[in-house]
């Protein structure tokens, strides 16, 4: 068998999914929709014991399951093949694969829930743990509100986190979040802190060349219907 070229797997999910044809690109990291190539190694980092974050600190990671090995492995697949769905103007969600040097070594989603006012879209992010803490999930968070406020026209982006998971919290404040409210949510009575930034807050932050392509399709899917008059 040949070897398989993931811009052709990627070029047939964008024909079916217009989020699969934007990649967003900056100084050799990459963010591209996940192929089924890159998200089986996304998922040997899900199964690896303390692939994300240290054994016992899961219950910092939002809605994660508490699965482990194989279980935690088959979950995350299912869970990344059922955003493969058609965007509308309600709903749509966009999982990108963080590629540096040719290696899948985590995953962010940029998002908007039928819940979100217009204009509103969430992030969330991860990166293998052996990737964490080189500046890496700051340009990711960054890449993503260039291709949110730069391209798509988002007015607000907004986040959450553990209290206790401080890289997420400083890599917020460190891209222009700023505390909405805290409580404690549907994840098993932690405390959650939820943070939005705009893009005057964002614009100082903004990293240079930052390469978006191929969000016309996907545009044009999420358009709001126009209601004419009869
Ligand atoms: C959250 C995450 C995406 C951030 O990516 P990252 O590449 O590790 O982050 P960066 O290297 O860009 O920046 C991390 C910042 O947090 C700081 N930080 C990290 N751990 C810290 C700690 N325990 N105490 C204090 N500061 C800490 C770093 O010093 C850095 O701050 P700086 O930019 O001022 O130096 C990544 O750590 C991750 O995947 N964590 C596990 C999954 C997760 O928690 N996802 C979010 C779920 S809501």
């Amino acid at each position: 068998m040949g070897v398989v070229d993931p811009g052709l797997l990627r070029d047939d999910l964008a024909a079916l999914y217009p989020q699969f044809g934007v990649t967003v690109a900056h100084a050799g990291l990459l963010l591209a929709p996940p192929t089924d190539v890159e998200l089986l190694e996304l998922a040997a980092i899900v199964a690896e014991p303390g692939g994300i974050v240290a054994p016992g600190r899961e219950p910092e990671l939002l809605g994660w399951p508490a699965e482990q090995g194989g279980a935690a492995a088959r979950r995350f697949l299912e869970h990344a093949w059922r955003l493969r769905e058609v965007p509308t103007a309600g709903r749509w969600r966009m999982p990108l694969t963080v590629i540096e040097g040719g290696r899948a070594l985590g995953q962010v989603v940029l998002a908007h829930e039928y819940d979100d006012p217009a204009g509103t879209v969430r992030t969330s992010s991860w990166l293998a743990r052996a990737d964490q803490g080189r500046g890496l999930g700051r340009r990711a968070r960054l890449m993503l509100l260039e291709l949110a406020f730069g391209h798509l026209g988002a007015l607000r982006a907004v986040t959450g986190a553990t209290v206790a998971n401080t890289a997420s919290l400083r890599v917020s404040a460190r891209t222009g979040y700023r505390e909405v409210h805290r409580g404690t949510g549907a994840h098993g009575g932690v405390v959650e802190i939820h943070l939005a930034v705009t893009p005057g807050g964002w614009r100082r932050r903004r990293l240079d060349d930052v390469v978006v392509d191929g969000v016309g399709p996907f545009l044009e899917a999420i358009r709001p219907l126009e209601i004419r008059p009869a």
